[in-house]
């Protein structure tokens, strides 16, 4: 009766295509990366009253009534029990543990709120659909980003490749023909609100000129949509090189994202660009079938300090 565990798992994420345009209201694509994934094991501890957070990885474990209310897994925790509607439960002890780089655009923060919200649910038996763990997760990116498009919580906890747009239902993304994605982290952290935060600074200064910018990457994104679903992969290449382009032109790439994006390009990528908030974290690129090995070498051969290879299906 006592010690019964529920574990459960959320994946990290890639954006493929219009990223920053999506806080301003365009669309983007955006697929899970379930190479890496965050995990959070929930134990009934009987002789425990409330909630312990345990994050090995952190070397942190404290007391949910203890934690201070901008702490992430604080928040995933007690966003979890308020949309159970728990008002008791045994006493709890969670263990969180993830395999996905932080502040690099793969999502961590969304990974491991949603393993956490999943995890209780199904422990407390009481499951919730994504779009409720979504929303959950939600609230916590707040605590991250600060004004985040839900971009993030929502292809995690729908874990499949999505088409979005703000304030409209998420869209499933169906996709033509597999898509072999090699990811190139440039060892660079960036944490996204920084980013987000630079970027509404100048769109306040000049908002014509990045508001048409970011009509350009919405048009870049409904193209590309249409790519994916017909398997055109020349195609989604090319997408991926005008929206790199236009990354830069708004300031979010960086020396170090430039160099992979050359590199995978050098190797035969149908296309390549930065992926996520920019200035740092990973760059993806589009190989051909049968070519992602020779891609991953070009990215590590150009100082990437990790490549990981994924197929969007
Ligand atoms: O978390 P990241 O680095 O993948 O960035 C999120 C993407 C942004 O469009 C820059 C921000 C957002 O909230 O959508």
């Amino acid at each position: 009766m006592t010690n019964r565990a529920t574990t459960a798992s959320a994946p990290g994420k890639i954006i493929l295509f219009g990223e920053h345009a999506v806080v301003y209201g365009r669309p983007a694509l955006a697929v899970p990366v379930t190479q890496v994934q965050a995990v959070c094991r929930v134990q009934d501890v009987s002789a425990q009253a409330g909630v312990l957070i345990v994050a090995p990885d952190v070397n942190r474990r404290y007391r949910l009534d203890r934690a201070s209310p901008d702490d992430p897994l604080a928040a995933a925790v007690r966003g979890a029990l308020a949309a159970l509607n728990v008002s008791s439960h045994p006493g709890l002890t969670l263990t969180v543990r993830s395999t996905i780089p932080i502040a690099c655009g793969l999502g961590s923060g969304a990974a491991i709120a949603t393993a956490i919200v999943r995890a209780l649910a199904q422990h407390l038996k009481h499951p919730l659909p994504p779009a409720a763990v979504s929303d959950v997760v939600f609230e916590v990116e707040k605590i991250h980003h600060g004004t985040p498009s839900g971009i993030d919580n929502s292809v995690v906890a729908f874990a499949r490749p999505i088409f979005f747009q703000k304030n409209s239902p998420i869209e499933p993304l169906a996709v033509g023909a597999p898509l072999t994605l090699v990811i190139g982290d440039t060892g660079v952290t960036s944490p996204t609100y920084k980013v987000v935060g630079d970027l509404r600074r100048r769109w306040q200064a000049e908002p014509g000129r990045y508001e048409s910018y970011f009509d350009r990457m919405g048009r870049i994104a409904l193209r590309a949509r249409r790519a994916v679903e017909r398997g055109d992969v020349a195609g989604v290449g090319q997408c991926m090189v005008d929206n790199h382009a236009l990354l830069q032109e708004i300031g979010v790439s960086s020396t170090e994202l430039d160099g992979l994006v050359k590199a995978a390009h050098g190797a035969g990528a149908a296309g390549a660009k930065l992926s996520g908030a920019g200035w740092g974290g990973n760059m993806i690129a589009l190989a051909p079938p049968g070519r992602a090995e020779e891609v991953a070498g070009a990215l590590r051969g150009a100082g990437a300090a990790g490549v990981i290879i994924t197929v969007v299906r």
